[in-house]
């Protein structure tokens, strides 16, 4: 269990580059089951996630290796198996997405149901739904999810909710169905285009990828292909967020800020200036971080992988900030940690309500969310004093590509610790 030490207080200072997207990855890897020959795929983040796919993608018999720096190559030709290793497919619940693909593919699928996770039950009844839709027979049996298709069939498909895996799982299958399907209220996500592209430039015939309604005209057969990963606008946005924490001067690289729009307009919103140049954004923060009230909201609204984040910057605002979150069951469990840290933060309901203080202080917290971990970080780097964090390869280096050494880079104190001794306590006594 890795655990580091954030030292607070220090701006944050220089350049840093942004990583290709873990969520269009994931979904895009994936779709690689769909493929035939050789595809070569760049821009992809390092990360235990994209190495778990890898192996999901192995365990079906499709070759995949990863090739540094941030590339994967697949070669898929027949033969494919349709049974996903529980113990693979339960160490990440983006595991789910071959079900699109693997239907769609071999006519068959055995995948464990994704349990819940920290920041909600995250059912999978819309993605499910959409797979019936198409004619797959679904059922369960000993916590498995069981797909049987012969060939799939294009329908119109409403979505109760624009759900991005739904969307994602939909549009896969839909590739090699029968005929046309059409998505309503479909996720508008950038990573929902990216993944059209990919599958676009493999022979699929998508049009409509990033507005409410998806067209798929299903076709016999798809080839394979070189493509580029978008940037990660989470990251980007994570980054942006900590060094106006700790009223920094950072130029953040490689950054797409049509993705991040909402983002931009309530950091602003905030105080924080932002000079957009091309693919680069400089941050600073001349005066003071104001109180903004947030609503997260389906893409374009504000994205809920943003709100821990802006909510360890909006608790040391000069006001009150309203923040209600609106995707998840539970995505506040930052709020307890940082109330350990000195926030003023009440919730209710769906709604938390941050008032300013003055200062942080550091201390020892636990995050059991990606986006959680990160915010933790944040508030640790602007705090007075160290802040503990446990588990952060679990929580946090998983799924942002090197975060540590980044804003290492960028002058951050952040120290691994080898055991928790060296903070003062008694060694783990589990
Ligand atoms: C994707 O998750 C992202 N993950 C999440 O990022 C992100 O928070 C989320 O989209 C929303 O933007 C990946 O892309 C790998 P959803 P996903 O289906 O697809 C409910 C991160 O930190 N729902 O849009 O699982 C669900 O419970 C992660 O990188 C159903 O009810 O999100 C949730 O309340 C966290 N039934 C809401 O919809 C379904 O069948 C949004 O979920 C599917 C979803």
């Amino acid at each position: 269990m890795r655990r580091i030490l954030v030292k607070g207080g220090k701006k944050l200072q220089g350049e840093v580059s942004v990583s290709g997207s873990k969520n269009a990855a994931l979904p895009i890897l994936a779709a690689t089951i769909l493929t035939h020959g050789k595809s070569t795929i760049t821009r992809i983040p390092d990360l235990l996630d994209i190495r778990t796919m890898i192996r999901v993608l192995r365990s079906l018999g499709i070759r995949a290796e990863y090739a540094f720096p941030n590339t994967v190559h697949t070669w898929v030709n027949g033969g494919l198996k349709h049974i996903a290793p529980y113990e693979l497919v339960t160490k990440m619940r983006a595991s789910f997405f071959i079900i699109g693909p693997l239907l769609a593919k071999t006519g068959h699928a055995r995948i464990p149901l994704p349990g819940g996770c920290a920041i909600g039950s995250r059912p999978v009844d819309i993605h499910l739904k959409g797979l019936q839709a198409l004619g797959a027979k679904i059922f369960m049996e000993h916590g498995f999810v069981i797909g049987e298709a012969k060939k799939l069939t294009g329908s119109r498909i409403y979505l109760d909710f624009p759900s991005v895996g739904a969307t994602e799982t939909i549009m896969m299958a839909a590739t090699l169905a029968h005929g046309e399907t059409v998505i309503e209220n479909a996720a508008r996500e950038p990573e929902i285009v990216d993944l059209a592209a990919f599958l676009n430039k493999i022979g699929a015939k998508i049009t409509g990828a990033g507005s409410e309604e998806i067209k798929i005209q299903g076709v016999s057969s798809l080839g394979c292909c070189e493509y580029d990963i978008i940037p990660d606008r989470i990251e980007a946005g994570t980054l942006l967020i900590a060094a106006a924490a700790t009223r920094g001067d950072v130029l953040i690289k490689d950054v797409n800020s049509l993705h991040l729009e909402a983002a931009i307009s309530k950091l602003r919103e905030a105080g924080v200036m932002l000079g957009i140049r091309g693919t680069s954004i400089k941050v600073n923060v001349p005066n003071g971080i104001k109180p903004v009230d947030i609503k997260t909201l389906p893409y374009p609204g504000y994205p809920t992988d943003l709100q821990p984040q802006i909510s360890a910057l909006l608790s040391l605002s000069s006001g009150t900030s309203v923040i209600t979150e609106t995707v998840f069951e539970n995505r506040f469990m930052h709020a307890h940690e940082m109330r350990r840290m000195g926030a003023n933060i009440k919730l209710e309901g769906q709604s938390a309500i941050i008032t300013g203080v003055n200062k942080l202080e550091g201390a020892p917290v636990k995050s059991r969310d990606l986006r959680a971990g990160a915010a933790l970080i944040i508030a640790g780097l602007a705090a007075e004093g160290e802040t503990l964090i446990e588990d952060i390869d679990q929580f946090i280096i998983r799924g942002y590509e090197g975060l540590d050494n980044k804003l290492r880079n960028l002058g951050a104190q952040i120290k691994e610790l080898k055991n928790i001794s060296e903070y003062g306590y008694d060694e783990d006594i589990s």
